[in-house]
């Protein structure tokens, strides 16, 4: 079962900052995912649609300017970290799972991934998730090369959709949602499943006997 940390490894340090990244590299992880937003045609490595919660500014993100933005305080004296920051501290050392969280941010992360990634990142250690599936399949039509996972909070999973349309490579259900019928289906149509967010030793250990692939955690030192 893959371990992925969660917004870096947000049970150790402040959430999505280039520290929780390391520190979840210091423990070994899989993958890390980090959640994405465009700002000036640059990424910025942040939850919230407002920066109040994780920052020590206030409002939107998105009506915020790049140069403000990188002078607030995302805890312990971080920086919002951009995505080009997250690609270049992980070295292709574990792979980059990128939610396009924002509005409009399949354009400007493809470009990225094409332009900028380094010679040394294999495409496949890229995974691309969303709950917006729209904005995945835009990225999908932009360069397929990158992997696709939608990601679903609850209700229905339209295979036909997630198969035929964005050709994802798994589905990723939250853990109030997931079961063992959504599980063997997953796999059964040929998709992994990735189950978020997964902190508790019981829920772990629930997950492995349920045969998921991976789990998104704030404390991967206990996967
Ligand atoms: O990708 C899994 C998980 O990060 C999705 O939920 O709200 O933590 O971004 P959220
Ligand atoms: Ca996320």
């Amino acid at each position: 079962m893959l371990v992925i940390g969660h917004r870096g490894a947000m049970g150790h340090a402040p959430e999505n900052t280039l520290q929780a990244i390391q520190i979840a590299l210091d423990i070994g992880v899989d993958w890390i995912e980090i959640d994405v937003y465009a700002v000036e045609n640059e990424m910025v490595v942040i939850h919230d649609d407002d920066v109040d919660r994780t920052t020590n500014g206030h409002g939107p993100v998105m009506e915020h300017s790049l140069a403000d933005l990188r002078k607030l305080d995302a805890g312990n004296g971080q920086q919002i970290p951009l995505l080009s920051e997250v690609v270049n501290l992980i070295d292709a050392k574990a792979g980059l799972n990128i939610e396009l969280k924002g509005p409009g941010t399949a354009a400007p992360v493809i470009n990225y991934l094409n332009t900028q990634l380094p010679a040394h990142w294999a495409a496949d250690q890229i995974l691309l998730s969303s709950f917006d599936h729209l904005e995945l399949l835009s990225a999908k039509r932009l360069s397929p090369i990158y992997n696709r996972a939608p990601l679903f909070w609850t209700g229905e999973i339209d295979y036909d959709f997630v198969m035929r349309e964005l050709e994802a490579v798994c589905i990723n259900p939250s853990l109030h949602m997931v079961n063992q019928e959504i599980v063997d289906e997953a796999h059964s149509n040929g998709l992994a499943v990735l189950v978020y967010t997964v902190n508790e030793k019981a829920d772990i250990e629930r997950m492995r006997k349920m045969g998921v692939d991976g789990i998104f955690t704030n404390f991967p030192d206990r996967a």
